[in-house]
C-alpha cells in the first residue's frame, strides 16, 4: 500500500476505535495530519476542546503557538506531521492514561513506520515518556537522542511555554537546533554506522 494511503487506512480505523474509555465523549477523533513523506514528525499529548470540534491537532492556542515555532525555522505546518499519543480526548483535558496511551499506541506506531521520518519531535511529557521513560524534561529538552536508529528530540510542550512565559524563549531556542540535526541526519550513513549498543544512552550531537 502507499504511504498516503496506509496513513488514511490508519485514519478510517482511528476514527471507528473503541479500543480504550476515550472513544465514550469525542466528538472527533483526531488521528493526526501531514504529508506522508514528512521528514519530521510532532508529537503531542492529546486533543484539546478545538481539536475534538474539529478532528485536527494542534487548532487551538497551542498549535498557534507551534505554528509559529515552525515559522521560525522557515516551515509551515503542512510540512510536517502533526498528531498525539492518544488520539481521542481526555475528559477536561485531563491526563491520558497509561492504559489509553497502551490501547491507542499502535495507531501511532504505525503512523511513525509509514512515514519514516528523519527525525520525530515530543511535545510534552506523555510523548517524551515513549523514548525516554524516566528522563525529566528539563534536563533533555532540545537534546536529540538516537533511540532505535531514530532522531528522537524532546521539547517542552508548547501549551507548558503558554502557561509559563520563560519557557517561550527557551522553545524557541530549541527549535532553533533543528535543522542543524537534520542536516546532521542526512550525513549518518546507515552502512557506515554500527547501531549504538545502548541508544537511550548514545548520544549523536
Ligand atoms: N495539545 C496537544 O497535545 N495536542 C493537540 O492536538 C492540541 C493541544
Ligand atoms: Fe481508540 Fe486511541 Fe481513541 Fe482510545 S484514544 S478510543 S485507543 S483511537
Amino acid at each position: 500500500m502507499e504511504p498516503a494511503d496506509n496513513l488514511g487506512q490508519i485514519a478510517g480505523e482511528v476514527h471507528a476505535c473503541k479500543l480504550c474509555r476515550l472513544h465514550v465523549g469525542r466528538k472527533n477523533a483526531v488521528p493526526g495530519e501531514g504529508p506522508a513523506n514528512a521528514e519530521l514528525l510532532f508529537i503531542g499529548e492529546g486533543p484539546g476542546f478545538h481539536e475534538n470540534e474539529q478532528g485536527r491537532p494542534f487548532v487551538g492556542a497551542a498549535g498557534k503557538f507551534l505554528e509559529e515555532l515552525l515559522a521560525s525555522i522557515g516551515l509551515k505546518r503542512e510540512d510536517v506531521f502533526i498528531c498525539n499519543v492518544v488520539k481521542c480526548r481526555p475528559p477536561g483535558n485531563r491526563d491520558p492514561q497509561a492504559d489509553e496511551i497502551e490501547a491507542c499506541s499502535s495507531y501511532l506506531d504505525r503512523q511513525i513506520n509509514t512515514i519514516n521520518p528523519k527525525a520525530i519531535i515530543t511535545l510534552g511529557r506523555f510523548s517524551m515518556a515513549r523514548y525516554f521513560p524516566k528522563a525529566r524534561i528539563s534536563a533533555i529538552h532540545g537534546q536529540a537522542k538516537q533511540v532505535d536508529g531514530r532522531l528522537i528530540v524532546p521539547m517542552y510542550h508548547p501549551a507548558a511555554a503558554l502557561h509559563q512565559p520563560s519557557l517561550r524563549q527557551v522553545v524557541m531556542q530549541d527549535f532553533a537546533r533543528l535543522p542543524g540535526y537534520l542536516d546532521q541526519v542526512t550525513d549518518i550513513s546507515p552502512t557506515t554506522h554500527e547501531p549504538p549498543e545502548d541508544p537511550q544512552q548514545l548520544s549523536l550531537f
